[in-house]
């Protein structure tokens, strides 16, 4: 069995080759809908001044607050008449080859499940809040849709490379973790971060992570956490400079080149860059998440 096989083999008997299922709208429970609600009240209560304002704008375009989970085919109609994105439901984290042909094709898949309510503030496998509240407002942004069909396109070239951690890590530091400068100031728009409303404040306003000058290579070389909030966060110009960064550079010779170079860790600073915060990583250093209270 190849792994995609085996993976699909523990899955919904309804699950299409490209892991897609239906989103099944009408089983959601109320108060799965209510736990929806509860996160997007906390959410665009707190949004404004943190999170960069087209995020704001595509969440308002998109009307993602008329209350309970939104139904994917609904949104889809509107993005695609916006951007051509669409939103497509599955169960559960889908192969790298899978998810590249997605992003590829202007098809965003969104888990379809809902966290508990005892997990309000952190999950660890991304759910339907995550997915749709986090990325669905920025692929309204004409050229941020543009970067992540981009995005889907160079991961699957990548895949003839062995280079998967290189563009994760391209991923995790824009696309989940980034933040932005605008003229009112730093502003969040990575949807990692906009869809929590912990890590909202501590990537922008905490003393404890380094904010950094976005730089492809150096990102591309950065390890991330998967467990925690970042140590690091890299600060984007704009979206157009973000694109241009990666459509202009060919990957091919980085491909090469980057699984041999040195790797930087979660919390490091190399004295040529550019810092915007050097951060005291009090935070990480006295426990993190696991912190005893
Ligand atoms: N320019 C990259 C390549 O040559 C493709 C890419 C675009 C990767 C945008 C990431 C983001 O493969
Ligand atoms: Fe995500």
């Amino acid at each position: 069995m190849t792994k995609a096989e085996e993976v699909a083999s523990q899955h919904p008997p309804d699950m299409a080759p490209d892991f897609t299922v239906p989103q099944k709208w009408e089983n959601y429970t109320d108060e799965e809908h209510g736990t929806w609600d509860i996160l997007y009240e906390r959410q665009v209560k707190l949004l404004p001044g943190y999170a960069e304002q087209s995020f704001i704008d595509g969440l308002k375009l998109l009307d993602l607050g008329r209350g309970g989970i939104p139904k994917f085919d609904q949104i889809s109609d509107e993005l695609e008449k916006l951007t051509g994105w669409r939103i497509v439901a599955v169960p559960c984290l889908v192969p790298d080859d899978i998810f590249f042909d997605h992003l590829a094709n202007r098809r965003f898949p969104a888990g379809n499940f809902i966290r508990q309510r005892d997990q309000l503030d952190y999950i660890q496998e991304p759910d339907v809040f995550h997915d749709i509240f986090g990325h669905v407002p920025l692929l309204a942004n004409p050229v941020f849709a543009d970067y992540m069909e981009a995005y889907g396109k160079g991961g699957l070239r990548s895949l003839n490379y062995d280079c998967l951690k290189n563009l994760a890590a391209l991923y995790w530091y824009t696309v989940e973790f980034g933040l932005i400068k605008t003229p009112d100031g730093l502003r969040i728009y990575g949807a990692g971060i906009v869809s929590s409303a912990s890590e909202t404040r501590f990537s922008l306003k905490d003393a404890s992570p380094n904010r950094l000058d976005y730089d492809l290579e150096r990102v591309m070389r950065t390890d991330y956490r998967i467990d925690d909030f970042q140590q690091t966060y890299f600060v984007i110009d704009s979206y157009e400079s973000l694109f241009q960064s990666t459509v202009d550079t060919d990957f091919g010779p980085l491909y090469e080149r980057l699984p041999e170079l040195p790797r930087y860790a979660v919390d490091q600073i190399v004295s040529s860059e550019e810092i915007i915060h050097q951060g005291t990583q009090a935070y990480a250093n006295a426990g993190g998440r696991f912190a005893a209270e």
